[in-house]
C-alpha cells in the first residue's frame, strides 16, 4: 500500500537522522518529524442510504452505492420537510439509515504492525464490520472511537472490506441539528505493537511561572506483543521548530502490559499560551527498540497558569481575563455536521474579529479539528459532555442508553481532549432535568468523579438552571435573600464552578448563595434577530414568546424578527443586559452567549417555515447581525462606529437610527450634510440613537473625541437592484480537495451601492477543478436546498461555498441573475 512506502520511507529518513543525532537534535527539518500513525482514511467510499426503513434495513448484492468521500452528511443532503420526524429541533431535515462500505488492501509490510480504524465520529449508533467479522457499536454520535484491525486483516493482494452501519432512523433524537452518518474524519492508524496507547500521553504543567515551567509527561505504553520488550522512551519538545528540552527513559514491559511512564522536564523561560498570545509547544514521544524507532507520538500543548478567584474570577497566567464567550452548535451552516477545517477556522476568525476568547461546545464532545484551531487561535473552551443524563429531553435520545454508555462515553472524551491547552473547564451536562432532585446530585457526583480520576488539572461545572419564578413577567428568584442551595446539583458538591444558563438577575446574588464557589455563566442572552431586518420603534422589548410553555401567536407574518438588539427568548435577555452585568462585577468569570453562529433547527420562536435559529450574533452564512459591533465596540482594540439600520425607507416613515461606537465621546448624526444632533453614551449605555423622519439620501455619522474626528460612516439610500458583486474570503486555496472559497454576492444598484432589500434569487455556475458545496442567504425561512446552485439573497446578501479539487488551476465562478449584471472571479488552486 502506498501509505507504507511512504511510511517506511519516512521512517528510514527519520532513524538517519537519529543516527547523527548530534548534528540533527537542535532543529530538525518538517519531512523529519512528519512521521504520522495516522493517515486519512476519507477518499472513496461507497454509500447507500435507506430511506424508507421499514423491515429491510440490510444491503444486498442488487445494492445501488453511491461514492463519496467523507466527512459526509447525508441530512444536508435532503429538502426542509415539514412533516419530517426530526421536526422543529432537527430543522425538519431528515435522518434515516445509511450504509458505508470500503474496499482497501495492506502492503504484506503491515502483517507485524498493529492496525487499526479510528472514527472522530459518527452520528450515530453506528455498527462497524472488517471483512465480515463484527467490531461493535457506538451509540452516542459525537464521540471518537478505534477499532482494532489487525485479527481480521488479509495482506497483499487481497482486498479488505469494511463496513459501517449508521441508524439515525429514529427521530426524535435531538434538540438541535445532528446531521446524519460519518461526518468526520476517518484515520487507519498504524503502530508497532509495542507503541504509544490511544490518548496515550498526558501533559501538564503543574508549576508556572515567567522563568520556568515544570512539564509533567505521563506516557501510557503499550506492549500488544507475545513477547516482553525492553525499549527506551524519548520525548522531545519542539517549540515551532527548534527542539528545547529532550529526556530519555528505559524500561521493560511484559507481553500484553500497558505501563505507565512518567517523565518531568524543565521548561525555562517558557512561552505562556494565552487567549492573546495562544503559543502551542509540541511534544514528540518516541519508542526506540535496539536503537530502532518504532513509534511516534505528537502532542501539542501549552504553558499556562489559571484560577477562578472567587473575587477576581477567572486569572489566567496570573491576568484578569473575562472570558467572553459563545456558544457553538457544531454544524457548519450549509455545509451541515460534515466537518471541515477550514470552515471552523472561518467561523472562529469571524469570531475572534468581534472579541470573542471563548468557546462552549454546547452540548456534546467537539470534533478534534475545532480544538487543535482553539488551541491555536486562543480560546478558552468549556468542552461540554451531556444535553441530558438518563431522563431524555427527546424521545430516542441518548437518555435511552445513558446507563450502558455514559462512562465509558465521557472516559474517552476527558481522555482524548486533556492535553488541549484551550480547556479550562469540563461541562458536565446541559439544563440536565436531574438537576432539581437529589438524583440530579448522585450522577453530578459520579460524573465529577470520572472526570477527576482523569483530570485534575480543570474546573468541573454544568449548565443549570436556578429556580426563578416568573409571574406577570416580572422574574423572582426564589432563593434570592437566602444563602439556602438553589438546586440540588449545584448544591451537591460535584461542581468547583457554578454554571448558571441565563437568570442574570440571580448573578448579583451569587457571592452570598455561593460564598465558597467561583461562577460562570454557562449560558446568556438568547436575543433572536434576523440579519438585515429592522422594526419600529426599536426601544420597546418584544419577549418572544411571552412564556416558554406558551403557544407564539405573535411576531411577524414573513417570521422575521427585528435585528435591533430588541427580541429575546423569554427564559433569556438583550444582548445588553447580559454584557453589563457581566462587564460589571469581577467575580463573573464571564459568559458563554447563546449563540456565535446561528445554527440549523430551533427556530425559535417560530416553527416551520422557520428551520434555523434565530439567536446568532452571526447569520447561518456567516454575515454579522449589527450587534456583532456592540460586542467589537466593547471587546476589542480596534476603533468602531457602526451605525445601522439601511437607509432604504418610505418618505416620512419614523425611522430609529442606532449607533454602536468606541474610542469617542460622541457621535454626531447628520442627513443630507443637515446635522441631527450630537448623542453620547451615558452611565453604562451600549449605544446611541436618533429617531429620524425618512428621507432618501446619505446619512453619515461622526465620531469625536475631544473634539477630534476619530471615524466617519455612511449609508447611502439605493436605487432598485442592478448588478451583482463578488467577494471571496481567500482567492488563493490549497488545491487538496478540501480547502473552501467562501464567495460573498452582493446585489448592488447601477452605482454601486448595496441594495439591503434585495431578495433577487441568483444562480451560480462553476468551471474547473471545484465544485460548489453549499449555498446559503442566512435565511432561517429558506427552504431551497443548501447544495443547490440557485439560491435567493436575503437582504441583499447571499454566500457560495466553493471547494477546491486536487489539480494546480485556476476556477471561474460566476454568479447570474435575471436583470442582473452578472459577476465573476477566479479562484487559484495551488
Ligand atoms: C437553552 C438551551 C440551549 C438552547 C437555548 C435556546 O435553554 O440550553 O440548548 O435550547 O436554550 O434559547
Amino acid at each position: 500500500m502506498q501509505l507504507f512506502l511512504n511510511r517506511k520511507f519516512k521512517l528510514a529518513f527519520y532513524i538517519a537522522c537519529v543516527g547523527l543525532f548530534g548534528a540533527c537534535n537542535s532543529s530538525l527539518k518538517n519531512e523529519a518529524l512528519d512521521f504520522d500513525r495516522k493517515a486519512d482514511f476519507n477518499d472513496k467510499w461507497s454509500f447507500y442510504l435507506n430511506d424508507s426503513i421499514r423491515d429491510n434495513d440490510t444491503i444486498s448484492e442488487t445494492t445501488e452505492w453511491r461514492t463519496l468521500n467523507l466527512p459526509h452528511d447525508w441530512s444536508i443532503e435532503k429538502l426542509f420537510d415539514e412533516n419530517s420526524p426530526t421536526g422543529h429541533g432537527g430543522g425538519y431535515l431528515s435522518g434515516g439509515l445509511g450504509w458505508y462500505k470500503k474496499e482497501f488492501s495492506i502492503d504484506e509490510s503491515g502483517k507485524n504492525k498493529l492496525i487499526s480504524i479510528v472514527f472522530d465520529g459518527v452520528y450515530s449508533n453506528s455498527q462497524v464490520w472488517i471483512n465480515g467479522h463484527y467490531l461493535g457499536k457506538r451509540p452516542n454520535g459525537y464521540i471518537g472511537f478505534e477499532y482494532n484491525l489487525t485479527p481480521f486483516l488479509n495482506y497483499g493482494k487481497t482486498k479488505n472490506v469494511i463496513l459501517v452501519k449508521v441508524d439515525n432512523s429514529k427521530q426524535p433524537n435531538s434538540r438541535w441539528y445532528s446531521g446524519s452518518g460519518i461526518y468526520r474524519n476517518v484515520w487507519l492508524k498504524t503502530t508497532a505493537k509495542l507503541h504509544v496507547d490511544i490518548w496515550g500521553t498526558y501533559i501538564t504543567t503543574p508549576k508556572v511561572s515567567k522563568d520556568s515551567a515544570v512539564v509533567k509527561i505521563e506516557t501510557a505504553v503499550q506492549n500488544s506483543d507475545r513477547q516482553e520488550k525492553t525499549a527506551m522512551l524519548r520525548t522531545r519538545i519542539f517549540d515551532a521548530n527548534t527542539m528545547v528540552k529532550t529526556i530519555k527513559e528505559a524500561f521493560a514491559i511484559g507481553a500484553g502490559q500497558n505501563q505507565k511512564i512518567t517523565q518531568n522536564i524543565l521548561l525555562d523561560a517558557p512561552k505562556l499560551w494565552s487567549d492573546a498570545h495562544p503559543h502551542l509547544y509540541r511534544a514528540y514521544t518516541e519508542i526506540f527498540v535496539d536503537g530502532e524507532l518504532i513509534d511516534q507520538y505528537k502532542t501539542n500543548f501549552g504553558v499556562r497558569s489559571f484560577k477562578f478567584d472567587l473575587d477576581k474570577g477567572f486569572m489566567l497566567n496570573g491576568k484578569q481575563t473575562k472570558i467572553k464567550g459563545v456558544c457553538m452548535h457544531h454544524d457548519l451552516g450549509p455545509l451541515g455536521a460534515a466537518i471541515n477545517t477550514r470552515a471552523i477556522e472561518r467561523q472562529l476568525e469571524i469570531l475572534k474579529e468581534m472579541g470573542v476568547n471563548g468557546i462552549r461546545t454546547s452540548h456534546n464532545p467537539p470534533a478534534p479539528e475545532l480544538l487543535n484551531l482553539c488551541d491555536e487561535m486562543g480560546f478558552i473552551v468549556m468542552d461540554e459532555a451531556f444535553d441530558m443524563w438518563e431522563r431524555s429531553k427527546t424521545k430516542f435520545d441518548y437518555g435511552n442508553v445513558w446507563e450502558e454508555w455514559h462512562k465509558k462515553d465521557l472516559e474517552a472524551q476527558i481522555l482524548r481532549d486533556r492535553n488541549h491547552p484551550s480547556i479550562f473547564m469540563w461541562s458536565i451536562g446541559n439544563e440536565i432535568p436531574e438537576q432539581w432532585n437529589e438524583r440530579g446530585a448522585e450522577i453530578g457526583r459520579e460524573l465529577s468523579k470520572i472526570v477527576k480520576t482523569l483530570d485534575t488539572t480543570r474546573l468541573v461545572t454544568a449548565g443549570m438552571n436556578p429556580p426563578i419564578h416568573i409571574k406577570n413577567k416580572e422574574v423572582t428568584l426564589q432563593f434570592e435573600d437566602t444563602a439556602a442551595e438553589p438546586n440540588a446539583l449545584a448544591g451537591s458538591g460535584a461542581l468547583d464552578i457554578i454554571g448558571y444558563n441565563y437568570a442574570h438577575q440571580t448573578y448579583a446574588q451569587h457571592q452570598k448563595n455561593f460564598p465558597n464557589t467561583p461562577f460562570i455563566a454557562t449560558e446568556t442572552t438568547s436575543t433572536l434577530q434576523t440579519r438585515g431586518h429592522y422594526d419600529f420603534p426599536s426601544d420597546t422589548t418584544k419577549i418572544w414568546p411571552v412564556r416558554w410553555d406558551k403557544v407564539f401567536t405573535e411576531g411577524n407574518p414573513d417570521n422575521t424578527v427585528s435585528s435591533f438588539d430588541q427580541v429575546r427568548a423569554p427564559w433569556g435577555s438583550l444582548h445588553e443586559t447580559a454584557w453589563k452585568i457581566i462587564k460589571k462585577h469581577d467575580y463573573l468569570s464571564g459568559m458563554y452567549i447563546w449563540t456565535g453562529f446561528d445554527y440549523i433547527g430551533e427556530p425559535t420562536p417560530y416553527t416551520w417555515p422557520s428551520r434555523s435559529s434565530y439567536f446568532g450574533i452571526v447569520d447561518l452564512a456567516g454575515f454579522p447581525k449589527d450587534v456583532y459591533y456592540m460586542y467589537q465596540s466593547e471587546w476589542t482594540d480596534k476603533t468602531v462606529l457602526h451605525l445601522f439600520p439601511h437607509w432604504n425607507w418610505k418618505e416620512g416613515q419614523t425611522v430609529d437610527v442606532w449607533a454602536y461606537y468606541n474610542h469617542a465621546d460622541e457621535v454626531e448624526l447628520f442627513l443630507n450634510g443637515k446635522s441631527l444632533g450630537t448623542k453620547r453614551k451615558e452611565g453604562d449605555d451600549l449605544h446611541v440613537m436618533w429617531r429620524v423622519p425618512f428621507e432618501a439620501g446619505t446619512l453619515k455619522a461622526i465620531s469625536r473625541k475631544n473634539g477630534a474626528v476619530v471615524m466617519e460612516k455612511e449609508i447611502k439610500t439605493a436605487g432598485k437592484a442592478a448588478q451583482l458583486k463578488l467577494h471571496a474570503d481567500r482567492n488563493t486555496i490549497k488545491a487538496d480537495g478540501k480547502d473552501l472559497s467562501f464567495i460573498t454576492v452582493d446585489i448592488q444598484d447601477n452605482k454601486g451601492i448595496f441594495v439591503p432589500t434585495a431578495n433577487n434569487k441568483i444562480s451560480f455556475k462553476l468551471e474547473g477543478d471545484g465544485k460548489i458545496v453549499g449555498v446559503s442567504s442566512g435565511d432561517p425561512t429558506n427552504h431551497e436546498s443548501f447544495k443547490g446552485t440557485k439560491h435567493s439573497a436575503l437582504n441583499g446578501k447571499c454566500l457560495v461555498i466553493v471547494q477546491a479539487g486536487d489539480k494546480a488551476s485556476t476556477v471561474k465562478f460566476t454568479a447570474t441573475s435575471p436583470g442582473l449584471k452578472e459577476a465573476t472571479i477566479n479562484i487559484q488552486l495551488n
